[in-house]
């Protein structure tokens, strides 16, 4: 089963995340996952329809995404993610930064797109990932264990709906 990770990072912090998230998902049998960075427009087309879950990564901009994903958003007509499932991650500078605002925004979108939001929840108990992923300067380094388990918990979701 195929999924996709579409993230954009300036200075690597994104990138490093996606790298566990894909890592994570990477523990559950027969999944496999690529890593698309938006700002190389290097998406392979048939395997991002062909997957059947779409996460998307982002550094906190102005407590929002940043606008390479919102530009994406608007520009990416010709994939169809409906029915899909979706989830978003964020790296930010301060807790008070505003990371889960930038994961609500790319969650609203992927609900406009028809997808199946998902993060876990509190479904699992610890560690309790209510929107999405979230990575601190702070704590960067704890945080990847958690990354891997979003993957994971994700990846295993997929195949719960899909196989
Ligand atoms: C233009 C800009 C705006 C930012 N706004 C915020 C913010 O609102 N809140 C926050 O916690 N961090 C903010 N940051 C910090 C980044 O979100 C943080 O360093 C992130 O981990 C960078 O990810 P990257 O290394 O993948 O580019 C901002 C950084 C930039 C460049």
């Amino acid at each position: 089963m195929k999924i996709s990770i579409l993230y954009y990072s300036k200075g690597g912090k994104t990138k490093i995340m996606a790298e566990e998230v894909a890592l994570g998902m990477k523990q559950i049998q027969n999944i496999e996952v690529r890593l698309f960075d938006l700002s190389c427009n290097e998406i392979d087309e048939k395997f991002l329809s062909e997957s059947k879950a779409v996460v998307f990564g982002t550094p906190t901009y102005y407590a929002s995404s940043c606008w390479q994903i919102k530009k994406w958003f608007d520009e990416s007509h010709k994939y169809n993610l409906a029915g899909k499932l979706g989830a978003a991650f964020a790296t930010a500078d301060y807790a008070q930064g505003g990371a889960d605002c930038a994961i609500s925004f790319i969650l609203h979108h992927l609900m406009v797109k028809g997808m199946l939001v998902y993060s876990g929840g509190s479904a699992y108990g610890q560690p309790f990932i209510h929107l999405g992923a979230v990575a601190l300067k702070e704590n960067f380094e704890e945080s990847k264990r958690m990354f891997q388990v979003f993957g994971e918990r994700i990846a295993k979701k997929a195949v719960e709906l899909f196989s």
